[in-house]
């Protein structure tokens, strides 16, 4: 029997659910997985009460994205998306819906072998914020001698923006709450606070100007300092599609939109090379039991978890 969380009707956490079921054998191109860790993300949450998607016939809906563990069963003639599989091997699975489980039957094109560098925790919650960081990086196009002011680099998105960034050679100026000065600092990037005044402390940081800015907090403000410091609006990428960052011409990075899953697909298999390498790191603030799912999701939606939050078994 495995444990799954599921959510019945699109009620918010409290509606959550650890149920008991047996586990589905895989079918051709598909694994089990016997779960380790798995991400959580703020987009869990805000499905929960079908913020975006309230459709009925995903009920009773799986929730978590991101899970990293051992595979304990493959479908017949199956591959994973990095070659062949065998039981017993690690991995991580992105993206997947019923994350937050024992064990899980899933597609093998979404299961990675696991680096042995690369710990499981680690693994879980890198590979939803790893892409949407990166995707955001290529729309700001922002690269060698520029400078690129990053919103909520103390999130999850943020920390692996300003680490991508440099790596690419920009110089990074992040926002997080006086909290998370220390945290944006150690991460690379010259550290402000977000808050009124936020563009007049930004141009006393780069009296030359702003080249580009990528948006991994999703606030009004991000975008309306953005707008005013860069120039060009199609150096400014945003996560958090809107109206207005559309009409503007701001680069979106959407997870439904064509063009990011695109992006996002083979953007994977970098992310744990990255990862796997050491040249890219995110920070985790805090593991949970997987019993604990509901106290996981609700620290997250603060919006200020302190980094990544991760469930474990
Ligand atoms: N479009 C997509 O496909 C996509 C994908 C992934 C994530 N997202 C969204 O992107 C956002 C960030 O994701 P994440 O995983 O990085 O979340 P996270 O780790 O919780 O980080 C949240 C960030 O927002 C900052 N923040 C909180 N309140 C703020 C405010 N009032 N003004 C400015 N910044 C503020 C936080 O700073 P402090 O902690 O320092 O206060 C932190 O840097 C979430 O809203 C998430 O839902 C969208």
């Amino acid at each position: 029997m495995a444990q799954r969380w599921i959510l019945p009707a699109y009620d918010g956490v409290d509606a959550l659910e650890l149920v008991e079921a047996d586990l589905r054998a895989p079918g051709a191109g598909e694994v089990s997985i016997r779960v380790t860790a798995a991400g959580v993300n703020p987009s869990d949450h805000k499905g929960l009460s079908g913020g975006w998607n309230a459709d009925p016939s995903l009920l009773p809906l799986g929730i978590g994205q991101e899970a990293a563990g051992v595979v304990t069963a493959v479908g017949p003639d199956t591959r994973i998306a990095t070659g062949p599989v065998a039981v017993g091997d690690r991995v991580v699975a992105f993206k997947i819906s019923g994350g937050f489980a024992s064990e899980i039957t899933v597609v093998a094109d979404d299961v990675f072998a696991l680096p042995e560098q690369l710990d499981d925790i680690a693994a879980a919650g890198i590979l939803h914020v790893g892409v949407v960081a990166a995707e955001l990086l290529h729309l700001s196009g922002a690269g060698a001698g520029d400078t690129l002011l990053v919103h909520g680099g103390s999130g999850s998105v943020g920390a692996l923006v300003i680490q991508l960034a440099e790596r690419a050679g920009a110089r990074t100026i992040a926002t997080g709450s006086a909290e998370s000065q220390d945290r944006i600092r150690r991460l690379g990037a010259e550290p402000t606070v977000y808050g009124e005044g936020l563009a007049d402390r930004v141009r006393a940081l780069a009296p030359r100007g702003v080249d580009a800015a990528i948006d991994a907090a999703g606030t009004a403000e991000a975008l309306d300092v953005s707008l005013e410091l860069v120039s060009d609006a199609s150096r400014i990428a945003t996560l958090a599609p809107g109206p207005r960052a559309r009409e503007a011409g701001v680069g979106i990075s959407a997870g439904a939109a064509p063009a990011s899953i695109a992006f996002r697909e083979p953007a994977r298999a970098v992310i744990l090379e990255l990862a796997a390498s050491g040249a890219i790191a995110l920070p985790i603030a805090r593991t949970f039991a997987l019993e604990d799912a509901p106290e996981a999701l609700r620290h997250v939606a603060t919006g200020h978890p302190g980094g990544k939050v991760v469930l474990v078994r």
